[in-house]
């Protein structure tokens, strides 16, 4: 089974997802992490990622790896964990410019369809339902106000023990998604056939009920 989970920064879908995973025992891999993995490995080549040629250049160098602990997704970068580097704040952007890129998105396009052939698998990410499994078994694009998204990343980021100010985080949540929605390949939109759920105001719980009952039903079904 094959559960894909789009949405805007903010939405909530790692955290969302990640408990899914664990309650129907489905593997979680969670998109953005490879993203970001490119994109601090193009940064500290200091690669200009205007030149896509430079950065298509690179890819082959380049080896990203999903390992899981205990259920937890590890991320390495030519065998280098960098779970952890990938989530400071500085490196969403990076990801998001280096996600604009044919060749970028191609190469782990590739590798997320792979993942998907010997496990049950709920992936998050932003083009999951639309380009990477147009055939998934359930589609759920997940969204919430501007205000709700910023805070809840601040939130994130703070419980992290990043000095970020709301400012920085709304300023940022903005321009990343309008980045990622007006793209020319793979921008983020929901896929024609994705249920939506708005999570504005609503607490973890809700949210979680509501994608477990449709998970449930969808399983009913097969
Ligand atoms: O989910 P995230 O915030 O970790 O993602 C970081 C960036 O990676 C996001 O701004 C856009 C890009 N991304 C993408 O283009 N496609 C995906 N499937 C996942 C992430």
């Amino acid at each position: 089974m094959i559960i894909a989970i789009d949405g805007p920064s903010g939405a909530g879908k790692s955290t969302l997802a990640s408990q899914i995973a664990s309650e129907f025992g489905f593997l979680h891999i969670d998109t953005g992490a490879m993203y970001r993995a490119v994109g601090i490995y193009i940064a500290d080549r200091c690669i200009d990622v205007a030149d896509a040629e430079k950065v298509e250049e690179a890819l082959k160098g380049l080896k990203v790896d999903i390992r899981f602990l205990n259920g937890m997704q590890l991320i390495y970068l030519n065998g280098h964990d960098v779970t952890m580097r990938i989530r400071q704040p500085e490196v969403s952007m990076l990801a998001s410019n280096v996600s604009k890129i044919p060749a970028v998105r191609n190469f782990l396009v590739d590798q997320q369809r792979l993942m998907a052939a010997e496990n049950n698998i709920i992936m998050d990410g932003r083009d999951i339902g639309t380009v990477v499994f147009p055939d998934a078994d359930l589609k759920i694009y997940l969204t919430a106000s501007p205000k709700d998204r910023a805070e809840r990343r601040y939130l994130e980021q703070i419980e992290k023990g990043f000095d970020v100010k709301l400012e920085e985080v709304v300023a940022d949540v903005q321009r990343r998604d309008s980045q990622d929605m007006n793209r020319s390949v793979a921008p983020l939109k929901p896929a024609e056939d994705a249920v939506i759920v708005d999570t504005t105001g609503k607490k973890f719980e809700e949210s979680f009920a509501i994608l477990t009952e449709l998970i449930r039903e969808k399983m009913k079904l097969q």
